[in-house]
């Protein structure tokens, strides 16, 4: 899980009470600043759990808004909220769900520094990321801290440089989808510096492991090459075309899908191809639901990959794949690589490609 702590921004000193305790002017024009920068970074948490006190709940607010979401206040991240509390709130929450906690200190900075245990001092309006399995003492990483002043650098310096690159780009449906196939599409910008855990790449694995095949013969075979391990990472890069290089070295993961062209001696598979391409779509819809891209290429060599691999005569290497979570920051690529990432997607209609009772008859019921 990716876990955000925000603190309330700067609040007036006296109200009727604690609770009714106001940002001030400043504190509002900062907060909103700081949300400015987070819509940039490309946060996207699931849910904004806000202590109901109204520092807080406009903090929150605030974030929200610039996020294009609502606030659930919780009473629990009120003064005393600890890592129990953050835990039950994650309770019902995906393995790579994003949260974020706004509140006060010191519950914020004690909750930060039980997870990961670094001692954080949280400035108000300070932003600490934290990702963790599972909310439990110890088990996190921080990843960042932002203080108040940073995010006034960032907003004042840096935002024009992030392209408004989307993080997802919904398409326009003839129908309902489900929402992993909605979201699912082919981006060009990886996120660098974040990396696949091995239980993320194990489960988009096992996914592919138990797609259907013709006769259950699974004829598919993965070359996996990750990001961490420099030389076979390079060595997968070198069978890309150009024009994938420039973009697929930014990746996390790297892989060739290979599959076995015969069933059994010199008997041909005529579904080899259909029954590895079934295997890399429930691939990349696992990894999706993990919130990992995956970006597929025809664009490869696959007599080279066959040379580099030793891969035998009976299996085809057939595409490659490039899988990462989404990066927002595409300054290292090209402007048309960049342009790409924001364009629309296309598809033709159902009309072209659905036909009933002869070629190219269109089906009625798709009227
Ligand atoms: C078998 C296959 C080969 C592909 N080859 C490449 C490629 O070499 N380079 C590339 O940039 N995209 C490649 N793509 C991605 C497609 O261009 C992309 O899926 C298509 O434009 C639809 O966009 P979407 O996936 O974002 O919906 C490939 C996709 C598939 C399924």
């Amino acid at each position: 899980m990716r876990l955000y702590f925000l603190r309330h921004g700067i609040a007036e000193d006296l109200a009727s009470s604690d609770f009714a305790r106001e940002l001030t002017p400043r504190g509002r024009r900062r907060v909103k600043k700081s949300a400015a920068v987070m819509q940039a970074l490309g946060l996207q948490p699931k849910r904004i759990y806000s202590s109901p006190r109204l520092r807080s709940r406009q903090t929150a607010e605030l974030v929200a808004q610039a996020l294009g979401m609502d606030v659930d206040l919780a009473e629990s991240v009120n003064f005393g909220f600890d890592l129990a509390d953050a835990r039950r709130l994650c309770a019902n929450c995906e393995p790579d769900a994003e949260i974020m906690f706004v509140g006060h200190n010191p519950d914020m900075s004690w909750v930060v520094n039980e997870l990961t245990g670094v001692n954080v001092a949280m400035k108000k309006g300070g932003l600490a990321r934290v990702d963790a399995p599972i909310a439990e003492a110890d088990a996190g990483e921080l990843v960042w801290l932002i203080a108040p002043k940073v995010f006034d650098a960032l907003a004042e310096n840096g935002q024009s440089k992030i392209p408004p690159a989307p993080t997802q780009k919904l398409p326009t449906t003839q129908a309902a989808l489900h929402e992993l196939i909605r979201q699912r599409w082919s981006p060009v910008g990886f996120d660098r510096e974040r990396p696949i855990k091995r239980s993320a790449l194990m489960s988009i694995l096992e996914a592919a492991r138990w797609a259907a095949s013709s006769s259950n013969l699974q004829p598919w075979r993965f070359i996996v090459a990750r990001r961490q391990d420099k030389g076979e990472f390079a060595k997968l890069l070198s069978v890309l075309r150009e024009g994938n290089i420039a973009w697929a070295q930014h990746a996390t993961v790297l892989m060739v899908a290979c599959s076995r062209k015969f069933r059994k001696e010199d008997i041909p598979n005529r579904h080899a191809g259909h029954d590895l391409g079934l295997a890399v779509g429930q691939m990349v819809l696992q990894a999706l639901s993990q919130g990992i891209y995956v970006h597929q290429m025809g664009g490869f060599f696959p007599d080279k990959a066959r040379e580099v691999y030793a891969i035998p005569d009976d299996f085809e290497p057939y595409t490659c794949l490039a899988f990462g979570y989404r990066g927002t920051e595409l300054g290292h690529l090209a402007e048309a690589q960049q342009a790409r990432d924001a364009a629309a997607r296309e598809r033709q209609p159902l009309a072209e490609m659905v036909f009933s009772g002869g070629w190219a008859q269109v089906a009625d019921f798709l009227d």
